[in-house]
């Protein structure tokens, strides 16, 4: 880290939709920041990236970025099954990493990565889960924490995509979307998730008919507030994402994002977005920025943290599993080491 400046040389890997818009955002948006290298498997597109981010040096190999003396710090955005493996080289080198959600593919690769910070007895790790930073989920976790709606009792979450990956599948689903959702169940209850118990339906036969793009998850957790998550990827009409948490003194709930109300034509109209780089815009801003801040300030991340990344991936598991055997899931409980 250059200590004159207190500019972070970032590294980004995976140079696509998200971290396209993340190296765009940390060059145009971020104070204290700056992106150094870019890696992608399609050199072109690196290239791109790099060109945008005043000639960042380009890379062709990940491992090599992480190491580069230069880069103080990376952002994982390539393909989930990735991301544990960079993150546990990130922690070899002692590199803060924010890695796109999900931590990792499995509960156990995640695990691996606990053992590493724990190790190293520093958090280097932050997961993607930008709804911490979104303004209207912050207004919700905010109204619970100080109190006006009574003690939570029941989380709703709604999660829209417009139209799923051609050939994704019912686990897919769990791993891309759904832990978004299972994350923010945790995050506004403060509690961490029991059971699942998944159903669904298909409603679009050229996925498959195995496929279940819309999917209602039930969960119990383990102060004993309950929750219900709809995900829906083939809603076809916009990308919506909701939440209401429902307290004994009343509820807070998410309300809409779209900048104006249009009246016209013996009509009012509000557009919705279309996907979740329109509806998450400011908070990939403010989630760069506080990691930014972090790693200047402290040299720890504050935002989400590898347990999230971890327990997300284990409650996943179990949504998968509910929906092989058709049967509720029990998580095995799990003790949150004083670390996190
Ligand atoms: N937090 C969020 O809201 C959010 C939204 C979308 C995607 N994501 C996550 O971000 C990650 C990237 O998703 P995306 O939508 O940008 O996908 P994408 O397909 O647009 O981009 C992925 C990029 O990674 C590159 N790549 C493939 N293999 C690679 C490798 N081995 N090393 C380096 N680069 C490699 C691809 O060439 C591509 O450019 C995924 O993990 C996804 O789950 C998070």
């Amino acid at each position: 880290m250059s200590k004159a400046s207190q500019t972070i040389a970032v590294g980004v890997i995976g140079a696509g939709g998200m971290g396209g818009r993340h190296a765009r955002n940390l060059h145009e948006k971020i104070a204290g920041a700056k992106v150094v290298a870019v890696m992608d498997a399609d050199g072109a597109r690196a290239q791109q990236v790099a060109a945008e981010c005043d000639d960042a040096q380009v890379f062709t190999d990940a491992h090599q970025l992480i190491e580069t003396a230069t880069v103080d710090a990376v952002l994982i955005a390539s393909p989930d099954r990735t991301h544990a493996g960079f993150v546990l080289e990130c922690l070899r080198q002692q590199k803060q990493v924010l890695c796109e959600k999900p931590l990792a593919v499995t509960a156990a690769d995640a695990q691996q990565i606990i053992a590493a910070e724990l190790k190293l007895g520093r958090k280097f790790v932050q997961v993607g889960f930008m709804r911490h930073y979104d303004p209207q989920h912050v207004g919700v976790k905010r109204a619970i924490e100080t109190g006006k709606i009574g003690r939570p009792v029941l989380f709703k979450g709604w999660h829209r995509n417009i139209a799923p990956d051609p050939n994704t599948t019912s686990a897919e689903i769990v791993t891309g979307s759904t832990i978004h959702d299972l994350d923010s169940a945790r995050w506004l209850l403060g509690e961490e998730i029991e059971e699942v118990y998944v159903r669904g339906a298909n409603t679009n036969p050229a996925l498959g008919k195995d496929v279940w793009d819309l999917q209602i998850v039930q969960l119990t957790m383990s102060g004993g507030s309950l929750a219900t998550i709809e995900v829906y990827v083939n809603a076809t009409y916009g990308y919506e994402v909701g939440v209401e948490v429902v307290g004994t003194q009343g509820t807070a709930l998410t309300g809409f994002t779209a900048p104006a109300l249009i009246r016209n034509q013996l009509a009012l109209t509000q557009t919705i977005e279309e996907d979740w780089l329109q509806r998450f815009d400011l908070a990939y801003i403010t989630e760069l920025q506080q990691w930014i801040n972090s790693i200047q300030h402290g040299g720890q991340p504050t935002g989400p943290n590898t347990w999230d990344g971890y327990t997300s991936l284990l409650a996943a598991e179990a949504c998968i599993e509910s929906i092989r055997s058709g049967q509720p899931q029990r998580l095995e409980a799990q003790a949150r080491p004083a670390f996190y």
